[in-house]
């Protein structure tokens, strides 16, 4: 296919400024730049994976890093710069002495054993100075990895004395030997080093060092207390929603902005459970009014004569009785229950015998610890509505509880018909039934899983709906440990 062709087809002819959007691409382009972002994006993501992810390593690595980048940079400028323009001198000052050496040997060579020049080097120059009879130059010493003053010092003396030379600086710590081949002689010399050496040069470093680490221990301090009050508020907002009272050491502390953050929080609480608290004491009033109604109809209905108009009636009063129960549960929610320990197995347990009672065969397993931290009446009715569901559609019901240290898994699964994929967020709804579509009448209300639901998340998890392997469906609450 040509490009023509393509571009003919194209809508309008229309002039796209701009980057184009994904997938709209021509087919003959280029994939470099593509290949270029996608790598980008690939060490983005391969960056973001290894940095860590809380707060306080964030602020600290924010600190960190600059400093150590300047310092990087400062140290290899000073040595670059510094050091080497030092020792340079400290070197070219040696080689200078020994020039003068050489030139007074060469000058003076009257006496054989140059006594005189010795004595003046030693006592002078700091040099030590033997005047031997000619030999070959031994091999060359091996060079250290780092060492600025072995190069330096080579040439020094390749430009100011230009003989065949020997060098050792590496042998002897304090010492550098040094030996010059003249034409009747090998001159041996042996100087301090730091007379040819910035020796304590290393001294700014060790400073340098020291101080950045006294700076990361203060920043270390100053940051731990500065995040500590963000910390204490994820909690507190972590807990209340899960249901969990309110930590008593949580104040309002910290930078001006997390206190912001902290006083809003509070109010927002505090709203909240007022709302709640309105809520409840209203549906207490609604449902007493209700309730004395519905208790004059029974009495009335006592008065009236037996029959089969009677006996519908009081079938609905007692719907009407059970309707009104279970919508209060609903709209009470379980907010004011405190947490505790509720021990999976005796649930378990019962349920199985529940579950004898209504002819249906029961599988149980828990993996991990049984005791689980949760509000113990509020988890106890969601698992129960899931399993009231599980034994009403189906004959056999599996129920699995995992609990490791981060999280409580409980799946409920059955075989029955299941619940189609785009009914399964439906479902969750309050009042919605699918039973009268299919013609169970199965006496619900509509509202189990809308109350299993508003548990699980509740206590800071939720439920997942799926295709359970026995056929039926799986229904699992996933809650934190
Ligand atoms: N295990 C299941 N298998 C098939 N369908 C289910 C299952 N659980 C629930 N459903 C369907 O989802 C609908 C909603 O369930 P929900 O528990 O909310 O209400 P209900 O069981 O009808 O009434 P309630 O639980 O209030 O007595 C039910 O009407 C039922 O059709
Ligand atoms: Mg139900």
């Amino acid at each position: 296919m040509s490009t023509e062709t393509h571009e003919a087809r194209a809508p309008g002819g229309k002039l796209v400024l701009g980057p184009p959007l994904a997938g709209d691409e021509p087919a003959d382009r280029s994939p470099l730049p593509t290949l270029i972002r996608s790598g980008f994006r690939r060490i983005r993501r391969a960056i973001s994976r290894r940095t860590p992810k809380g707060l306080y390593a964030r602020s600290l690595i924010i600190i960190i890093a600059p400093m150590v980048l300047l310092q990087s940079v400062v140290a290899f400028v000073f040595m670059e710069r510094h050091w080497q323009t030092v020792t340079q001198r400290l070197s070219a000052a040696v080689v200078q002495d020994i020039a003068a050496v050489i030139d007074m040997i060469e000058t003076y060579p009257a006496d054989p054993t140059f006594s005189d020049v010795t004595r003046i080097a030693r006592d002078r120059l700091g040099l030590n100075v033997l005047v031997l009879p000619s030999e070959p130059l031994p091999a060359p010493a091996p060079k250290p990895f780092f060492n600025i003053l072995d190069g330096i010092l080579s040439e020094e003396i390749t430009q100011r004395i230009n003989r065949p030379f020997w060098i050792d600086t590496v042998g002897e710590s304090r010492i550098v030997e040094i030996r010059i081949q003249l034409p009747d002689h090998m001159l041996r010399i042996f100087a301090p080093r730091n007379s040819a050496y910035a020796s304590n040069s290393h001294i700014f470093l060790v400073w340098m060092v020291g101080t950045s680490l006294v700076l990361i221990l203060i920043a270390i301090l100053f940051l731990r207390n500065q995040i500590r009050p963000i910390q204490k508020l994820a909690q507190a907002a972590e807990g209340f929603g899960r249901g969990q009272p309110m930590p008593t050491d949580f104040r309002v502390r910290g930078a001006s902005e997390v206190r912001r953050a902290s006083l809003a929080f509070i109010q927002m609480r505090d709203r909240i459970e007022r709302q709640i608290e309105q809520r409840t004491q209203m549906l207490n009033g609604v449902s007493h009014d209700l309730r004395t109604v519905l208790t004059r109809f029974r009495l009335q209905l006592v008065l009236l004569e037996d029959g089969e108009d009677r006996r519908e009636l009081e079938h609905d009063v007692d719907e009407m009785g059970r309707m009104l129960e279970g919508y209060l549960a609903f709209a009470k929610g379980e907010g004011g229950e405190e947490v505790g320990e509720l021990d999976l197995e005796r649930l378990f347990l019962r349920f199985e015998s529940e579950a004898a009672l209504k002819n249906c065969t029961i599988e149980t397993e828990i993996a991990g610890d049984p005791l689980v931290t949760v509000r113990p009446d509020a988890f106890t009715r969601c698992l129960n509505n899931l399993v009231a569901n599980a034994m009403r559609h189906g004959q056999a019901v599996r129920l699995l509880a995992r609990h490791d240290d981060r999280w409580l898994s409980v799946s409920v699964e059955d075989d029955g018909p299941g619940i189609e994929a785009n009914q399964r967020e439906e479902v969750f709804k309050p009042f919605f039934r699918l039973d009268e579509a299919r013609n169970i009448d199965a006496g619900g209300t509509g509202l189990g899983l809308a109350i299993a639901r508003d548990i699980a998340r509740s206590h800071g998890g939720d439920i997942l709906l799926s295709e359970s392997a026995l056929g039926g469906l799986k229904a699992m609450v996933r809650v934190p440990a």
